[in-house]
């Protein structure tokens, strides 16, 4: 029997996202563009490192681990990391989230190994505005690739970043996207996570404006939540007719923090208890620290989750200073 961690609001940590890498292999506008610098290599948690994460997060209670990046297919064996991962701790619920570029040859040997749960950034359906945004023309490999993973019986969800000016005239394409694939499309606000990110108050297309948008194209119903799902921070709407669900993530205009559950492993090993604070905690020396064993590094974990603060008052707090909330990239981060 595992142990929960519960935070000082009273929030239940059972989720935690595993940066594997800082790499990628596109160049979104908004999450970090061109010109990077990338974490050297030995700074990067190795695989047998990001188990011992796993195993530290079962032992706190945490049910739920997602792989993030960067784009975590970019990292040499991913996906037999993975594999490895569900045999290993068939217990939890493992899952990714991909840009879907680099997925497709993994896609059926993933599914047989239980990994069946998917999140794909997509901001665009038009493949010419896809090379504007990411800077590198892969749209007809994404499309493809997310549909191997729903021929796979995966549960795909599709993650469109709302801005205004860029894809805010897409919403009727992007229902109709969903009412004819099952698969929940969600749009994030974008939020001033990073720095350079091309982030503007004025681009923020609000998730109340969103579903106005949406209202002209269908008729949506919202789906209450219950059970595990209470926790996840989109707002889900079925599509009258659909096969699919579109859904509101809304960090920015009406957030979600009282409710939230997770805490951050960054790819070299920092712990980060909110998406919108530049506070870390440096778990990789200790973990690498010959003398200090995982109980000591669980320690910290617990301490610091203790710790989770309130991400909106940070939002708050800091959205008349400057442009970043948080100034650590995104792709660093793992969204
Ligand atoms: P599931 O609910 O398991 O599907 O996962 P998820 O929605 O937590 O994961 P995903 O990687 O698809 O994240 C969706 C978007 O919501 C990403 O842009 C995240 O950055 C954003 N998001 C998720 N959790 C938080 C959070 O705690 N705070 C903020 N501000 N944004 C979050
Ligand atoms: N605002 C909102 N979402 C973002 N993502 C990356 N940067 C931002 C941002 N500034 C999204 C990615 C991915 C998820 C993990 O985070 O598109 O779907
Ligand atoms: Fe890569 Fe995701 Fe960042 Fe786009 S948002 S550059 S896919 S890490």
């Amino acid at each position: 029997m595992h142990e929960h961690l519960e935070d000082k609001h009273g929030r239940e940590v059972s989720y935690m996202r595993i940066s594997v890498t800082d790499r990628c292999n596109l160049r979104c506008t908004y999450c970090a563009g061109e010109g990077l610098e990338f974490i050297p290599h030995p700074r990067i948690l190795r695989y047998e490192e990001i188990m011992d994460f796993i195993g530290m997060a079962r032992n706190l209670g945490v049910q739920k681990i997602r792989f993030t990046g960067g784009e975590p297919f970019v990292r040499k064996g991913f996906g037999d990391f993975m594999i490895r991962a569900a045999e290993r701790f068939a217990d939890m619920d493992l899952c990714v989230t991909t840009n879907a570029t680099l997925i497709g040859p993994d896609v059926d040997r993933l599914a047989a190994a239980g990994i069946k749960r998917v999140n794909i950034s997509l901001d665009t359906l038009q493949a010419d505005k896809f090379v504007t945004i990411t800077g590198r023309d892969h749209f007809a490999v994404v499309r493809e690739n997310i549909d191997r993973c729903l021929a796979a019986n995966m549960t795909v969800k599709v993650n469109a970043v709302a801005m205004k000016g860029v894809n805010d005239n897409e919403v009727g394409d992007f229902i109709e996207f969903a009412r004819t694939h099952p698969l929940d499309l969600r749009f994030i606000e974008f939020m001033p996570v990073g720095t350079e990110t091309g982030w503007d108050d004025s681009r923020v297309w609000t998730a109340a404006e969103i579903l106005a948008d949406a209202r002209a194209f269908a008729e949506l119903t919202p789906v209450v939540k219950s059970g595990e799902r209470r926790h996840g921070p989109a707002r889900m709407y079925d599509i009258k007719g659909g096969l699919g669900r579109i859904g509101l993530i809304s960090p920015y205009s009406d957030h979600f923090c009282s409710t939230c559950n997770r805490l951050r492993i960054t790819s070299d090993g920092n712990l980060r208890t909110c998406l919108f604070s530049d506070k870390v905690y440096r778990l990789r020396p200790a973990l690498r620290h010959a003398k200090l064993g995982l109980e000591q590094v669980e320690k910290i974990i617990r301490l610091a989750g203790k710790n989770k603060p309130i991400g909106n008052e940070l939002l708050r707090r800091m959205r008349a200073s400057d442009h970043g909330v948080c100034k650590t990239r995104m792709a660093s981060i793992g969204g």
